[in-house]
């Protein structure tokens, strides 16, 4: 008997190597990489290639389409995201950190589609039909028409499905769970969920279902991450936020059938995430207006301004390397506004520890918040308190320069909505209305520096 033949596949990002080692060279974790049996299935490859393949037709790339037919399940928040509800025959991933709230947002997405008519499956690998309707008790969703399943085997799911006529929405909870009796590897594995994964995938093409994969995110790897089914759905969105704070954000990261980088906000309470429509109030709720080192940060999330609280603290530093922590901004981004501000603006703030935090949990991935993080961090270093009436917004060029960013008008108003009478920017565009607000337009980084630090307690060290 031939040997099984096994490869050695990283349960992060589905590298494969041949032979064992530490640390992946594909995603860089250490830890991933387990022995997996690829005699079937995915990884074997194709065993052999015939001259019989069967030939399709092809088309102009001009033709009839229609568009996509779509379920709305009226929660607004949800619907945004998904580019205006779940779209028929599609796969979606919905992945998050385990204990995020993907299990209650799907349940609730769920009972409202039910309560619209439509049918709905839910499937749990991981609670029992007896908790998965205790849950809903306590949501107040027990008496919907939600059919429900304790499953993990894939096939038996896709039996269970074949039974009946194909419900509108397939809900698997999660993907992690599922196991399939064509591969041999053992449940949990890359193999394992990218089989199971491409089943349901198939399924949904096939059958116009829309199918929901529910995916853990783990950093320990022992699991195999979502990331290995990305590629397969047509869309991917992560249900982000940190559990100590109570709000949660569903980011869109891939959409075939609408725009990414939408994202839909909730509030975690005791009777299930509720929608917030007006995010900015939320995450400005428990700014402390006098404190230096704070800044109103007005961002867009997808087509949506977000008002957000950059805080930074600067303190001098006992280390030889001083202390760089960042959180809900990229790090790299970071160091390069201190460069500017260090040779360009000649201020000297590199050997004092910096901490930048993003209030509330949000991640802030534009570099439009460039002017908001260099104001924070002036007003920590000459503890001067920027206007509790301001927002910034403005991306910062290596030569020193603020330059402008899109959207000025939209990010304005909200401003203006939310009480705001200033805003510090890059030069508008002739396009861009100020409304309401006093717009002060700063073309050097270096004007703004000064204008802050003037107001401070603490001379700064300027050159
Ligand atoms: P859950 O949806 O099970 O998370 P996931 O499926 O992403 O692992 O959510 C679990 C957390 O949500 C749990 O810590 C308790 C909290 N929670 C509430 O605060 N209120 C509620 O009404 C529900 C159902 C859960
Ligand atoms: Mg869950």
């Amino acid at each position: 008997m031939a040997k099984a033949k096994s490869s050695f596949i990283c349960q992060v990002c589905g590298a494969v190597y041949t032979r064992w080692q530490g640390r992946c060279d594909s995603c860089g974790d250490w830890n991933t990489i387990a022995e997996e049996l690829t005699d079937s299935g995915v990884g074997a490859g194709p065993k052999s290639v015939s001259g019989t393949g069967r030939a399709v037709p092809l088309v102009p790339l001009a033709g009839e389409t229609e568009s996509a037919a779509r379920i709305e399940t009226g929660i607004a928040e949800l619907d945004r995201v998904l580019g205006g509800g779940f779209v028929m025959g599609s796969a979606i991933l919905v992945g998050g950190d385990p204990g995020i709230g993907k299990s209650t947002l799907l349940l609730q997405a769920a009972a409202a589609l039910a309560e619209r008519g439509r049918s709905v499956v839910y499937v749990s690998g991981e609670e029992a039909v007896g908790q998965i309707r205790l849950r809903a008790q306590r949501l107040g969703l027990g008496d919907r028409n939600v059919a429900l399943a304790s499953e993990t085997n894939a096939e038996n799911i896709l039996a269970t499905l074949a039974a009946g006529s194909p419900p509108h929405l397939v809900i698997i909870d999660s993907i992690q769970t599922l196991w399939t009796d064509r591969v041999e590897s053992a449940p949990g594995t890359v193999t394992q969920v990218r089989t199971s994964a491409q089943a349901l995938t198939r399924y949904a093409k096939k059958s116009g279902a829309a199918v929901v994969l529910v995916g853990h995110v783990t950093k320990d790897g022992q699991i195999a991450g979502p990331r290995v089914v990305e590629h397969m759905v047509d869309a991917v969105l992560y249900f982000e936020g940190d559990t100590s704070h109570t709000f949660r954000i569903l980011r869109g990261v891939k959409n075939r059938f609408g725009a990414t980088d939408e994202i839909g906000v909730f509030e975690m309470t005791s009777l299930g995430l509720k929608e917030v429509a007006n995010p900015s109030a939320l995450f400005l709720d428990q700014r402390d207006k006098g404190a230096s080192g704070s800044a109103v940060f007005a961002g867009m999330e997808g087509t949506r301004p977000v008002l957000v609280e950059i805080q930074a603290l600067v303190s001098p530093s006992p280390l030889g390397t001083p202390r760089r922590a960042v959180v809900g901004w990229d790090s790299s981004r970071l160091s390069m506004v201190l460069a500017v501000l260090e040779s360009r603006c000649g201020v000297r703030i590199g050997a004092n520890d910096i901490y930048l935090n993003v209030a509330g949990g949000l991640k802030v991935g534009e570099p439009a918040a460039d002017l908001a993080v260099a104001a924070a961090l002036i007003s920590s270093l000459t503890n001067a308190p920027l206007p509790p009436d301001a927002v910034y917004f403005g991306e910062i060029s290596l030569a020193g320069g603020v330059r402008p960013v899109v959207h000025a008008s939209l990010r304005l108003r909200e401003a203006q909505k939310l009480g705001f009478s200033s805003a510090i920017t890059g030069r508008l565009g002739t396009g861009d209305k100020a409304g309401g607000i006093v717009v002060s337009e700063f073309s050097e980084l270096a004007d703004l520096v000064g204008r802050i630090a003037a107001n401070g307690r603490k001379a700064p060290t300027v050159d």
